[in-house]
């Protein structure tokens, strides 16, 4: 039987993006998989008063099984009033790839899917991405396209050299598709090795700074299409003194780079109004749990890991929302 996100107290994401958007601030979009991560995510957002997105690959739905993460959504709803402060929460698919996903979402409490085709010709992005708008517009449920392909790792699909957005294009494809925001490339990518070294100049402390992301093409987007709500994935910033922490533990992360904070702030303030981090949370994690089993090898019971594991990523989410996002007190 379908579920419709309202009657899980869920909300889409069509007000907040006009709201972030005016107010020059994102959403933070944080994937989870399991419960401490959304635990995290909660904890963190309700401490700082701020909108959130849950994210939830197909992966993750595989992971942790359709019924669950519908219910774990309802349940964060509830949770929230529990902790005192409600904020709007949006269940968000992310990378979809086929309209039968998109449609599985939405019939089960989804709120907002992305159908992602960039991978197909322009003509076959815009029909697919109209297919699923048609479907979600008719339950209430807003849909992220996006135009231009991302370096590094989509899901399945291995992007080995990014296409940067064509700023001629979105026009034409907001009005033919009928989404309702966009997700760009210029310049991001996914996961925690976003660049060869080889790519990047080191500052005076020995990090590794990435190619400037291309402002230039956002800003043409903007120019095109005024106001609209824009996406930027692949987002980490892959903070150095995590990826250290991992590695003094008997990790082997190398050559991580991530996207400097201070670009993702000047990008929050523009028309992006979606900030998509998953990889930074995964690090925060792994960095938690390696410390306690290498300090307590003996440790056997997963809440003495995992426990700290959530307070690593409530830490991390929290200075997103206040320092990188602007997020903070906008709910
Ligand atoms: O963009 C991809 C997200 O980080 C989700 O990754 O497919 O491994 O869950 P995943
Ligand atoms: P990161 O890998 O940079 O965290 O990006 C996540 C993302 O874009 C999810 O869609
Ligand atoms: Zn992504």
């Amino acid at each position: 039987m379908a579920v419709s996100y309202k009657d899980l107290g869920l909300v889409n994401s069509k007000e907040l993006f006009a709201k972030a958007v005016a107010g020059g601030y994102a959403i933070p979009a944080y994937n989870f998989n399991n419960l401490e991560q959304l635990q995290a995510i909660l904890q963190a957002c309700v401490e700082t008063k701020s909108p959130v997105i849950l994210q939830v690959s197909s992966g993750a739905r595989k992971y942790a099984n359709a019924t669950l993460l519908r219910n774990m959504a309802k349940g964060a709803v509830e949770y929230v009033k529990e902790l005192g402060y409600e904020i709007p929460i949006v269940l968000h698919l992310d990378h979809g790839d086929t309209f039968d996903l998109c449609k599985e979402c939405i019939d089960s409490g989804f709120s907002s899917v992305m159908i992602d085709g960039s991978h197909h010709s322009y003509e076959k992005n815009i029909e697919l991405t109209k297919q699923v708008v048609e479907y979600a517009h008719a339950h209430g449920v807003t849909v992220e396209g996006e135009l231009g392909v991302l370096a590094g790792i989509e899901d399945d699909v291995v992007a080995e050299h990014s296409t940067y957005t064509r700023p001629e294009e979105v026009e034409d494809f907001v009005k033919k598709t009928g989404v309702d925001s966009l997700a760009i490339s210029i310049g991001t990518s996914h996961g925690a090795n976003k660049f060869t070294p080889a790519q990047c100049k080191r500052n005076e402390e020995g990090i590794l700074i990435p190619p400037m992301l291309r402002f230039d093409i956002l800003e043409e987007i903007e120019k095109r299409i005024p106001g609209f709500p824009i996406v930027l994935h692949g987002s980490s910033s892959v903070p150095q003194d995590l990826v250290k922490e991992v590695n003094e533990y008997g990790g082997k992360m190398k050559d991580t780079v991530g996207i400097p904070e201070e670009w993702l702030r000047r990008a929050a303030k523009s028309a992006v109004c979606k900030i998509n981090i998953d990889s930074d949370g995964r690090i925060a994690m792994t960095a938690a749990i390696r410390k306690v089993l290498t300090q307590n090898p003996g440790e056997f019971d997963p809440r003495k890991y995992l426990g700290p594991a959530r307070d690593s990523l409530k830490k991390l989410y929290m200075h997103k929302n206040i320092s990188v996002l602007g997020s903070a007190g906008q709910a």
